[in-house]
């Protein structure tokens, strides 16, 4: 049997059909609202502000970090915070340079566009974007050899937003055009906690703190990860518990589920396993890792990767990825002695 696609998975960080409906509701709509990230909100608070008091366009943003941390999101109300309309559109979806030419030409002053998956975007098409960011025009060719000529076109100052999962995956002439640009780190239990609570209040849940904690420790640092729990925990409560999610009945609805206490799925445990039993731990090229588990490298180095590195079960070293002595005694195992420079 071929393995379930991770998308599908219900602790995947990667945002699925079932998701869609409810994540627009569940959608902090002001910075304040905004939970976590403290920093970030901190910078933009100020950026905003004081290009509102300028009556400027806010400088170009960029948001990286793994899927389900809030970039979206954000994006949204980074342009609310401004007081402007929100284009949106993401780097697969734009086909043509004309595409991008013809978004960029009806955008209007301060207005934001956020393009999603920027390190999508075709080679053709990004350069549109260069002297569209740094000079509020576009550069377009008209006609063909000998008689070709370039004309300039001005465009409103405008804010671009741009997500990524990983800056490194920009150009980087793309990347230097960016005035803020901000990585969104996995979020607190703290915070995650507050995120649940929240979106328990907007769904009409009652939830106990404990159950709260509870579920906020196994959604792997990601919001998407714990308001999906949340809901399938709602699900269990209102066909078994008459609808309040106690600690009781949120533990045994997570234990139904399959929901370890890290939050991990299959991907996960194979990938530790496959490290750890036939690599003798690592140091093991990630190329060599995902031919090992049949997962896209892009997906382990985005998704899985990100997540078991910031719980420390593994390492990423110059020589390859290894599995930590945290990682071994996840499994029961002993972990090999090693030469201390490795960790
Ligand atoms: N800081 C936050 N506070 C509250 N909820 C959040 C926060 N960040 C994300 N979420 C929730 O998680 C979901 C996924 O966020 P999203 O912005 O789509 O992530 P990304 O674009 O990084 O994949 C959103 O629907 C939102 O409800
Ligand atoms: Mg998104």
């Amino acid at each position: 049997m071929s393995p379930e696609p991770s998308s599908s998975r219900l602790v995947s960080a990667v945002r699925v059909e079932d998701d869609a409906q409810f994540e627009a509701g569940l959608r902090p709509r002001t910075l304040d609202e905004y939970i976590g990230q403290d920093r970030i909100r901190e910078n933009l608070q100020v950026a905003i502000a004081a290009t509102r008091q300028r009556g400027e366009a806010l400088d170009h943003v960029l948001l990286y970090g793994p899927p389900g941390l809030g970039k979206t999101t954000l994006a949204y109300v980074v342009a609310n915070e401004l007081g402007v309309p929100i284009r949106a559109t993401a780097g697969p979806v734009l086909e043509r340079p004309g595409d991008l030419a013809a978004i960029l030409t009806n955008l209007r002053e301060r207005e934001v566009l956020f393009i999603d998956e920027i390190h999508r975007m075709a080679p053709a098409i990004e350069e549109i974007l260069y002297p569209a960011m740094e000079d509020y025009q576009l550069d377009i060719v008209i006609g063909q050899g000998p008689s070709a000529r370039s004309v300039k076109v001005p465009l409103q100052k405008f804010t671009l937003v741009g997500a990524t999962t990983r800056t490194g995956l920009l150009t980087s002439p793309l990347r230097s055009r960016f005035g803020i640009v901000h990585r969104l780190d996995f979020y607190t239990d703290a915070d995650l906690e507050e995120i649940v609570r929240r979106s328990a209040r907007i769904l009409h849940v009652e939830i106990d703190d404990a159950a709260a904690a509870e579920i906020a420790g196994r959604s792997r640092g990601t919001p998407r990860v714990g308001n999906r729990l949340l809901r399938r925990v709602r699900d269990y409560a209102q066909v078994r518990a008459e609808g309040q999610i106690t600690i009781p009945v949120a533990l045994a609805a997570l234990k139904l589920l399959e929901v370890d206490e890290h939050g991990f799925d299959e991907v996960d445990r194979r990938l530790l396993r496959i490290i750890i039993d036939k690599f003798g731990g690592g140091p093991v090229g990630i190329n060599t890792i995902a031919a090992a588990i049949s997962e896209e490298k892009d997906a382990i180095e985005d998704i899985y990767e990100p997540f078991l590195i910031q719980i420390g079960f593994l390492d990423r070293t110059p020589r390859g990825r290894v599995a930590t002595p945290r990682a071994y005694e996840f499994f029961g195992l002993t972990a090999p002695a090693r030469s201390s420079t490795l960790w």
